[in-house]
């Protein structure tokens, strides 16, 4: 199959090849297209045929469930059991943006979306681009994050094809995207909600939105890798490079002399290394590879960065990668997470 890549201005949105991608999804076909905070592989999400076809192209388990992308607010009503009141303060205040909610399904939605489930998750994102392929389309599509499972997620068109060239007919390609790491996911089917993936939307602005308590799922806080996580999708080794990675952590200093030494090890053994260091440390390794995520102190651009600089440890074939470790106040939890994902839960903390 040949991939067809469109090029669309989210400022002045070429309605033709929207038209086009709209097409290929209500034919049961696959698109990739951007989001707010990664792209997205979609499909038709109330065709089970389509919804399979998403996993074969990511490579993906089936009992993965997918999110179901929205642009009203009255498709999720049409899709759920029953609509918590939640649901409704958290779509006024977030939506679109990216906040995933899991509400109960009703039999509209195929078991194929929501991996055998008897809960669908639901997602208005805050793209125009996607938000005109949804409604062009007059379906909901589900969409995982468009990289082949266990890589990780796209930020930009050319991650996208490289891991979809030849299995999907279409990909629009928006730029960048401006978010970097995907949504929230929240889940409402309990008395009190729970945030099953942390992202940009944290559990403070949750709570202030909803005037209660929202919890954290244990199996998700970084350090406790023995607890299973209750969103499916979170129990597979995620978002691996190719390499090798140690995360680092402590006071900089002591970071950085730790990082280096373990680069000469290694380089000593005849391995080729990368160091993720910051705009402060960067000038102060010798590694192989030395990559700046962005500047200590913000935060959305390590989270914009965090996936583009492991893609491309992968190209550059290093052996292994050092990271500092960025436990910055709001997203650092949401950064945190997929940090050690990647790295297996591999930190050293030095003094
Ligand atoms: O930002 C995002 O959410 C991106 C963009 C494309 O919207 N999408 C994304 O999808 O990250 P994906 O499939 O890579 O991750 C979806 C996560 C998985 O961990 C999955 O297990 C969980 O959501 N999930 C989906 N439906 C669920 C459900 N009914 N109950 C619990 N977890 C669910
Ligand atoms: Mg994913």
């Amino acid at each position: 199959m040949q991939t067809k890549v469109v090029k669309i201005d989210c400022e002045k949105i070429d309605k033709n090849g929207i038209r086009e991608a709209a097409e290929i999804i209500r034919g049961g076909g696959l698109v990739a297209f951007p989001t707010e905070t990664v792209y997205g592989l979609g499909a038709d999400a109330l065709s089970p045929e389509a919804a399979k076809k998403i996993y074969e192209a990511k490579g993906r388990p089936s009992d993965n469930p997918l999110i179901v992308h929205i642009c009203d607010f009255t498709e999720l009503v049409s899709i759920a059991r029953e609509v918590p009141p939640e649901a409704e303060i958290l779509a006024k205040a977030f939506w679109p943006g990216p906040l995933t909610m899991i509400v109960r399904k009703n039999d509209k939605v195929p078991c194929t979306t929501t991996g055998g489930l008897d809960t669908v998750a639901v997602r208005m994102p805050n793209h125009r681009i996607a938000l005109a392929l949804i409604r062009e389309s007059g379906c909901m599509i589900a969409a995982p994050s468009a990289n082949t499972s266990g890589k990780p997620s796209p930020t930009e068109a050319a991650h996208v094809a490289l891991d979809m060239d030849g299995k999907i007919p279409m990909i629009l390609d928006g730029g960048v995207v401006g978010i970097g790491i995907e949504s929230t996911i929240v889940d409402l089917t309990e008395d009190v909600p729970m945030i099953l993936r942390p992202g940009y939307i944290t559990k403070e602005m949750l709570e202030q939105a909803l005037g209660k308590e929202v919890r954290v799922d244990p199996g998700i806080i970084a350090d406790s890798s023995d607890k299973k996580p209750k969103a499916p999708g979170m129990k597979y080794k995620h978002y691996a490079p190719k390499a090798d990675l140690v995360l680092v952590e402590g006071e900089e200093a002591a970071v950085v002399a730790k990082i280096n030494m373990l680069v000469t090890e290694k380089q000593k053994a005849g391995k080729k290394v990368g160091v993720i260091a910051t705009d402060e440390t960067k000038e102060r390794y010798h590694a192989d590879y030395v990559v700046s995520i962005g500047a200590r102190t913000d935060e959305d651009a390590i989270a914009r960065h965090l996936y583009r600089i492991l893609r491309g440890f992968d190209d550059w074939e290093v052996d292994a990668i050092y990271s500092e470790s960025f436990a910055t106040p709001r997203i650092g939890q949401a950064i945190m997470n997929r940090l050690m994902k990647a790295a297996g839960h591999q930190v050293l903390t030095v003094e």
